[in-house]
This record gives C-alpha cells, sequence and structure tokens, in this order.
C-alpha cells in the first residue's frame, strides 16, 4: 500500500512512525515531513495547504491512502480534492472541518443538538465582548473564533486580563483567526483527551490520553498546544468513557451527517469531567497533539487497516483496537520564549543517539542546516516519549532521555502526570 501522510510535527512523525511499522505498507512518501522522520520514508517539499499540488502528488505516486495530520490542510479543503479526485482519504471534509475551525460554529452546534458544553457569547467587537464578561464569573475563558495553532485561547483570572485578550485576539494577533471572539464559561474539574474514528456512519473509542496545557510546571503559564502528554490516565474510567462517546462523540458525528457531513477520520474531544458529567471544551478535527505521541506508543494494532477504514466506510469490519498495558509519557521540549516569541536556531545534540529501547523521539519543530546540524525552527522542538510498565516508569524513562537531550535556552516540564501520581 502506498500512502501519503501530510504534516511536520511531532504527531505526524509518530504517525510515521507507527505506519511504518505496518506490514500492509509498501511505500511511506511524506509532505513536508521533517528531518526526524526522513528515516521512515520519502519527504517532499510540499506544504500542508498547498492543496493541487498534495492531490498531485498522491496521484503521482498512485496513493492508496492519504493521511491528514493537522487541521490547517482540513481547513484548506485538502479532502474535499482528494474526494473530487476519487482518492481515499483519512481526515475530514472542511465542512465537517468547521467542528474545530470556528469555535462559534461549534458552540451554536452544540446548541442545536443539546451537546453538553458551557454558556458562551460570541462578539465580533470589543466593546460588545467586554460587555459580555459581566455574564460570567472569573476565570474567563477568551477564545478566538478560528484557528490559532493552539495559541487563541487565554484563561484570565482577572476582568482586565480578560479585557486584555479580548483587545489582543481582535486587534488582529491571530490574523483573521481573532476577527471574531467566544467568551465561555469556565468549566471546573479535570480535563481529558478522547479520541473517536468515524467512516462516516460507523465509529469507535481510538484511545484517550491527558494533556497538559499551560507552559510551566503546577499549571502555571500562558496556554500552549500541549508540554506533555500521558495514557492511560486514571480519569478514564470506562464509565467515563462510555459517557463521552455516548454524551459528546457520537452525538457529534450523527449531527454533522444530519447536517450534510458526514464525518471520516478522528474527531478528538476535548471535554471537561465536571460534577455534572463530562462538557466539552472544543472539538478537533484531528489527532491531538501531543497526545498522538502517547497513543501510538500505546496502539498494538496496525494502525493503518483503522486509518485505511474510515476513508472507505469499512469501519464496522474492524474491531476495537488493542493497547498495550504498559503506560506512556511525552515530555514536549520546547524554545525559549515558546508560546509566545519563541527563539528558533538553536543547535540540538543528543536527540539522535539511541536513547533506550522504549524511547522514542518526535521531531516537532527541527530543521537541518546545510552543514547536518539539528537545530530548533518551532516552539515546541521535540517529543520526548517512552513506555513503562507502569506510569512512574515510563515517566522516569523519558526525564531521563530528556537528560541526554541539550536543547540550549530551551524548557520543558518537570511534572507532566502529576495528576495521576498524586491520587
Ligand atoms: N494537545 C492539544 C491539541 O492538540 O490541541
Amino acid at each position: 500500500m502506498n500512502i501519503l501522510l501530510v504534516g511536520s510535527g511531532g504527531r505526524e512523525h509518530a504517525l510515521a512512525w507507527k505506519i511504518a511499522q505496518s506490514p500492509l505498507l509498501s511505500r511511506l512518501v511524506m509532505a513536508p515531513g521533517n528531518p526526524g522522520m526522513e528515516a521512515l520514508g520519502e519527504t517532499r517539499p510540499v506544504k500542508v495547504t498547498e492543496v493541487q499540488a498534495l492531490v498531485a502528488l498522491a496521484q503521482e505516486i498512485t496513493a492508496d491512502l492519504v493521511v491528514i495530520g493537522p487541521e490547517s490542510a482540513v481547513d484548506a479543503g485538502l479532502a474535499d480534492a482528494l474526494a473530487a479526485a476519487g482518492i481515499p482519504c483519512f481526515g475530514p471534509s472542511r465542512a465537517a472541518g468547521q467542528l474545530e475551525s470556528s469555535k462559534a460554529f461549534t458552540k451554536a452546534f452544540c446548541a442545536r443538538h443539546g451537546l453538553p458544553t458551557g454558556a458562551y457569547v460570541v462578539c465580533d467587537e470589543a466593546a460588545a465582548a467586554k460587555a459580555a464578561l459581566d455574564k460570567f464569573s472569573p476565570p474567563y475563558v477568551v477564545k478566538a473564533d478560528g484557528l490559532a495553532a493552539g495559541k487563541g485561547v487565554v484563561i484570565a483570572q482577572t476582568k482586565a486580563d480578560a479585557e486584555a485578550a479580548i483587545d489582543d485576539a481582535l486587534g488582529g494577533r491571530f490574523g483573521a483567526a481573532g476577527a471574531r471572539v467566544v467568551i465561555e464559561e469556565f468549566l471546573d474539574g479535570e480535563i481529558g483527551s478522547l479520541f473517536a474514528l468515524c467512516d462516516g456512519t460507523t465509529s469507535m473509542v481510538f484511545g484517550h490520553a491527558q494533556d497538559h496545557k499551560r507552559a510551566y510546571d503546577g499549571e502555571q503559564g500562558p496556554n500552549t498546544g500541549g508540554m506533555g502528554t500521558y495514557a492511560p490516565a486514571p480519569l478514564f474510567t470506562d464509565d467515563l468513557v462510555e459517557r463521552v462517546r455516548k454524551e459528546l462523540a457520537e452525538p457529534a458525528f450523527a449531527a454533522i451527517a444530519a447536517e450534510g457531513h458526514p464525518y471520516r477520520g478522528v474527531l478528538f474531544v476535548e471535554f471537561m469531567a465536571t460534577a455534572d458529567g463530562p462538557k466539552l471544551v472544543e472539538f478537533n478535527v484531528r489527532f491531538g497533539d501531543p497526545e498522538c505521541q502517547v497513543l501510538m506508543l500505546r496502539l498494538e494494532s496496525d494502525l493503518v487497516p483503522y486509518l485505511m477504514a474510515c476513508a472507505k466506510g469499512e469501519l464496522d469490519r474492524l474491531p476495537a483496537p488493542v493497547w498495550r498495558e504498559e503506560s506512556a509519557v511525552c515530555v514536549v521540549l520546547a524554545a525559549q520564549g515558546y508560546p509566545d516569541a519563541p527563539v528558533t536556531g538553536a543547535a540540538i545534540t543528543g536527540a539522535e543517539a539511541e536513547l533506550g529501547a522504549d524511547v522514542a523521539v518526535f521531531h516537532a519543530g527541527t530543521a537541518r542546516d546545510e552543514a547536518g546540524v539539528l537545530r530548533a525552527a518551532g516552539g515546541r522542538v521535540l517529543n520526548v516519549c517512552a513506555r513503562g510498565e507502569d506510569l512512574a516508569q515510563a515517566r522516569a524513562r523519558a526525564y531521563e532521555a530528556v537528560s541526554h537531550i541539550d536543547l540550549p535556552g530551551g524548557f520543558h516540564r518537570t511534572d507532566i502526570g502529576w495528576r495521576a501520581l498524586a491520587r
């Protein structure tokens, strides 16, 4: 089977690492890929939003399947263009992708279909947004409506900070993505990330994990795309998984299909486990990053049949995936200044050494210079992941591996998995 994987981050490196282990694979091409992915197949310098060039590349390699990693490719309409060309694709249409590309759309979608989520107000201008804060109590949640690479969410402890976040977004910090803001009720509880596959009709739960969204230890500092993950997390009792499936994932798949946009791909349900049950924080229309990294380390089953079944409407033929008993932990090494102003260019050492049989280092934001030196090229630079018999062992292995890697000026959290270990 020839597969084209679209993307260049740690999530896509983890997907490539797992796809490359499939006995079904003949050829893996990654566009654009990253320096760490080069060892797993061929990389081609096509950007994730260059839709026609990606369709042409899929045709050139006679791809049996295209796997979309990032939401920007979904929002560019890649799945729609591939469908028009008759090429099977894992990833939803642009219309179904509104579940991530517009927070206002998703809130209205939840209201239309009775999905549990927090109260909200959508505003296009600052005075109305600031007035809307009076409807809520602190902490205030201010979100840019559109795609902002994980940086469009501010949880402000004071009204002054919330007003500054509103001015920031509506003032153009996130470009068109911030031309509208959503003010939301803060949901109290523990946050979880659950993944569900859908082939347009049939759906199934495909793993879960817990992420640390704040930049610094002790859940301090600005919100980020995610500083580390672990799985399995004790939050996910069978009962909670079942409730999230029945109350959020399945109704969302049914409703988006009823609105004319059957969902093919993975839906990332970020929810708050509140005293009143799970409530939606947000949907994402792709695997979580860095949740995907720990999912791939724990997935025993071959990933490729699941991706293909979603693309072809054959998920009903597959059993539930098998997960390894072991735990997995991912620690994100971030560049100095992430998330606000990451400093790129630092020379990285130690990331490409053999760091242990149960360790995998995925590249999230790296580039190789002309002299072959690996350098930081993004905010989140490396994902250092490890498996272990339990969370404590996985975590110890991950941090041991981190200690062998040097990212000058960079930082990482030292408390990934604290909630589970504190139980
Ligand atoms: N880790 C959260 C996200 O992928 O958006």
